[in-house]
C-alpha cells in the first residue's frame, strides 16, 4: 500500500493548478443517465472516486470514451470524458459497488426518473458520521415514488406514467439530496419545488449543466428551486467547476508553510468564508488574473475560531485542514462541527506531531504549538488525511502518512503540485 512521505520546513512558493471539483463531477456524470444522447465533461479530475463512478455507471449501461487532457508543465491534469447511455440495461446498483463511494446512491434519482424504478443497495463512504439517506426517501416519496427498504437495498418504483412533481421542504440541508431530487424533478410530470434547498456552487453547477441539457430549473443557489419537469433531456457539454476544497486546501498549506503561489483556474466567490478565514489568520489573499494568490512572509499565525455550516458558511470539508492550520498559531482556537458529528479523527493523528488539542462535544479546542515534530500518522477519511499532509509540511523532519487510499479519492496529483512548490514529499509504494 503507498504511503505520503514528507520532510518538512520548506515553504511553498510557484504555481498550483487547480483542478475540476470531484463534488461536482460525480453529480453532474450521474446525470448522464437522464438521457440517451452524449454528455461531455470537461475538465474532469483523475482520482479514485470518479474511476469507481465510472464503473458504477457503466454497470448500467453508459458508454464512457476519455480524451482531450489539458496539458500543463508536461502533465495531464484533466480530463475531456463523454458519457452515452443509449439503454438504461441495469436498474441495480448493487452493494460491492455502492459500498464503496457514498455519492454512488445518487443513481437512485435518475433511474428513478428515466426508468421508473431504482434498486440501489444502501451507501458506504467516509466513516464521517451515521450518514442516513431518510432525506432522499421523504423527497422522491413526495415526488410519489414508492420506497421500500430491503435487505440493505432500497427498491424504489414511481407510479405509472412517470414520477409527480410535488413541494418538498428538505428539515435539513443536504446536498447530496438536492442533487438526487433535482434530477428526478427533471423528468417528472409537473412542477417541483424545493424548499431549504443546499445553496452549494456544486449544486448550481448541476442545475447549469441539467439546464444545458434541456432541463427548466431556476433558483439554484438560493434556498428554494422550483424544477418544471420536462418531457427528456438531450445532450450538452459542460465544463466542470473548480474545486473549492482543493483551493482551500492549498491556501491554507500556504499559510501553514509562508511563501508565494499562485492558485490558478479557481476563483474566490467560490469559498469566500474560508478565504477570510485564512486571511485572519495571517495570509494575504489577492484575485489575479488566472485565479487566487496566496502569499505569506513574516508574519505569525494567529488563531481564529470558525464553526462550520452548509453553503456560504465554513465548508465541513475544509474543517480538518483548518485545524492542522491552527495547531501552529501564536494562540488558542476553537473549531466547531455542525455537519457531521464524528469528523474530528484527524485530532489523536496531528497528536502524533505534537498538536495540543482537547475535544468537548462537537468543539475542539486547539492550543498552538512553536513547533511539530514529523511521525508515523495514519489517514482516517478523505479530508482528515490532507490535515496531516498540511502540518507535516511544517513539521520538523519526516511525516509517513499510510492509508493514502483516502487522498487519492479527492486529491489530483497532489505531490506533484506541491513538489513543484518546493515542498518535500513524494509517494512511497511498498
Ligand atoms: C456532500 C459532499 C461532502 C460534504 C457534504 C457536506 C459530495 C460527493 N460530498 O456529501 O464532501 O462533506 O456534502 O457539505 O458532494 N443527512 C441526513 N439524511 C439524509 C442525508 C443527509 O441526515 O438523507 C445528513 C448527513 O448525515 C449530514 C448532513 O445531512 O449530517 C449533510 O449531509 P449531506 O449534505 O447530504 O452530505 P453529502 O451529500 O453526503
Amino acid at each position: 500500500m503507498d504511503r505520503i512521505r514528507i520532510v518538512g520546513g520548506n515553504q511553498l512558493n510557484g504555481v498550483i493548478p487547480i483542478s475540476g471539483a470531484k463534488n461536482a463531477a460525480l453529480p453532474l456524470m450521474i446525470a448522464s443517465l437522464l438521457t440517451d444522447d452524449t454528455l461531455t465533461l470537461e475538465n474532469v479530475p483523475h482520482l479514485a472516486d470518479v474511476e469507481q463512478l465510472i464503473r458504477i455507471l457503466g454497470n448500467h449501461g453508459v458508454d464512457i470514451s476519455v480524451n482531450g487532457r489539458r496539458e500543463r508543465q508536461g502533465e495531464s491534469y484533466a480530463r475531456t470524458i463523454h458519457f452515452t447511455c443509449r439503454n438504461i440495461v441495469d436498474t441495480t446498483a448493487p452493494y460491492e459497488l455502492v459500498s464503496k463511494m457514498r455519492a454512488s446512491f445518487w443513481v437512485i434519482g435518475p433511474l428513478l426518473a428515466r426508468e421508473g424504478k431504482a434498486r440501489v443497495s444502501l451507501p458506504g463512504g467516509c466513516a464521517i458520521g451515521t450518514r442516513p439517506v431518510d432525506l432522499f426517501i421523504e423527497g422522491l416519496t413526495a415526488l410519489s415514488a414508492n420506497i421500500e427498504i430491503d435487505g440493505g437495498y432500497v427498491n424504489a418504483t414511481a407510479p405509472e406514467g412517470g414520477l409527480i412533481g410535488a413541494r418538498y421542504t428538505f428539515p435539513k440541508v443536504s446536498v447530496g439530496a438536492t442533487h438526487v431530487l433535482m434530477m428526478a424533478a427533471t423528468l417528472a410530470n409537473g412542477t417541483t419545488v424545493l424548499g431549504n434547498a443546499a445553496r452549494e456552487p456544486e449544486v448550481v453547477d448541476l442545475a447549469n449543466c441539467l439546464n444545458a441539457m434541456g432541463a427548466k430549473i431556476t433558483g439554484q443557489g438560493t434556498p428554494t428551486i422550483t424544477i418544471e419537469g420536462v418531457r427528456s433531456l438531450s445532450g450538452a457539454r459542460h465544463r466542470v467547476l473548480p474545486d473549492r476544497i482543493e483551493t482551500g486546501t492549498y491556501a491554507m498549506a500556504v499559510a501553514m508553510t509562508g511563501g508565494d503561489v499562485i492558485l490558478e483556474d479557481t476563483n474566490m466567490a467560490l469559498l469566500d468564508t474560508a478565504l477570510e478565514a485564512i486571511r485572519r489568520a495571517g495570509a494575504e489573499i489577492t484575485e489575479t488574473n488566472s485565479g487566487i494568490r496566496v502569499v505569506r512572509n513574516g508574519a505569525g499565525i494567529k488563531p481564529v475560531d470558525i464553526v462550520t455550516d452548509p453553503f456560504p458558511g465554513f465548508p465541513t470539508d475544509l474543517q480538518a485542514q483548518f485545524m492542522g492550520l491552527m495547531t501552529k498559531a501564536n494562540g488558542t482556537s476553537h473549531i466547531t462541527e455542525t455537519i457531521f458529528e464524528n469528523r474530528f479523527m484527524h485530532v489523536q493523528e496531528l497528536a502524533r506531531l505534537g498538536a495540543k488539542i482537547s475535544l468537548s462535544g462537537q468543539t475542539a479546542k486547539i492550543e498552538g504549538v512553536s513547533r511539530l515534530k514529523g511521525a508515523p500518522v495514519m489517514a482516517t477519511d478523505l479530508r482528515a488525511s490532507v490535515s496531516l499532509v498540511i502540518a507535516g509540511l511544517a513539521a520538523e523532519g519526516e511525516t509517513m502518512v499510510s492509508r493514502v487510499y483516502h487522498l487519492d479519492r479527492g486529491f489530483e496529483r497532489l505531490e506533484e503540485k506541491l513538489t513543484r512548490c518546493g515542498a518535500h514529499v513524494e509517494r512511497v509504494s511498498d
